[in-house]
């Protein structure tokens, strides 16, 4: 299987070559009549894309009526107006900018009792099938090679369910939620199982620190301590990256004509 590692300029430009590229799906599946079934991801990395992504919704007229989305994860104990809840961060960074319907939002519930977790987590896996499944999955990477919040040990075939979150993922987020104490320990996340069915996945990473995972994640074996590297068997996987997070990657890349963008095949 290849995973086509795309080394571009910067974060910027390669969040405007995805918006793109959402761009060209929203508009293939409009023209069919159908829904584009959009997933997508929380953190710093799809920043720049939902920017762009409201740019053109803004001055280019790009429409979401035809989309449905589907967030990948979301903190347990938080409910969505919470300000750090990643339902807050999508609908302050996308949904509230664009004209998506707001039926078709589906980002994981953050405040459900134990008992309800179970069959709602299998609602959500439903929901996805009713759908018709994810036409693109947008990901970032985290520091233990998560994807989702699937961390070292979730397995290739884990659904959607609740997790225990890592020390180092809690760490990460300490700095947002103002101290590691006011960090969730759990999470509901789509499984790895879950994300390798859509039919089309994009991973973005940024910066000096993911290059270590990036390269843990595409240059080394596929492992069940590396979740992330599960993308290396899917058969349609890309993985943007600027040229601080592909800094350890193993050479050789070329130069993509079209894109102007380093190009390795994995
Ligand atoms: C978070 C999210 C992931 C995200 C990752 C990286 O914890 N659950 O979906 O991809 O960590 O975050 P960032 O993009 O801020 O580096």
């Amino acid at each position: 299987m290849v995973v086509k590692c795309q080394i571009f300029p910067s974060a910027e430009i390669a969040s405007k070559a995805l918006a793109l590229e959402i761009k060209a799906l929203i508009h293939r599946r409009a023209v069919e009549g159908k829904a584009a079934v959009l997933g997508l991801a929380t953190g710093r990395s799809p920043l720049f894309l939902y920017e762009e992504l409201v740019r053109l919704h803004r001055e280019e007229g790009l429409s979401f009526a035809n989309v449905v989305s589907f967030n990948l994860d979301e903190y347990c104990g938080l409910d969505p107006e919470h300000p750090r809840s990643y339902r807050t961060f999508m609908d302050e960074h996308l949904f509230g900018c664009i004209d998506i319907l707001p039926e078709n939002i589906h980002v994981p519930a953050g405040d459900l009792s134990p008992e309800e977790i179970g069959p709602y987590c299998r609602a959500y896996e439903e929901a996805i099938v009713k759908a018709g499944g994810i036409d693109l999955q947008i990901l970032g990477i985290g520091r233990t090679g998560h994807i989702g919040f699937n961390e070292p040990g979730a397995g290739r075939a884990s659904r959607t369910a609740l997790v225990h979150l890592d020390d180092i993922t809690r760490a990460d987020a300490a700095a947002d939620f103002g101290g590691l104490e006011h960090v969730p320990s759990h999470a509901i996340t789509m499984g790895c199982g879950t994300i390798l069915e859509s039919r089309k996945i994009v991973l973005m990473a940024w910066g000096a620190n993911k290059a270590e995972i990036v390269a843990k994640a595409f240059d080394g074996p596929v492992s069940d301590d590396v979740p992330a590297s599960y993308l290396q068997e899917h058969g349609d996987v890309s993985v943007y990256l600027d040229q601080a997070a592909a800094s350890e990657l193993a050479a050789p890349v070329a130069v993509d004509q079209k894109t102007a963008c380093f190009t390795g095949l994995r």
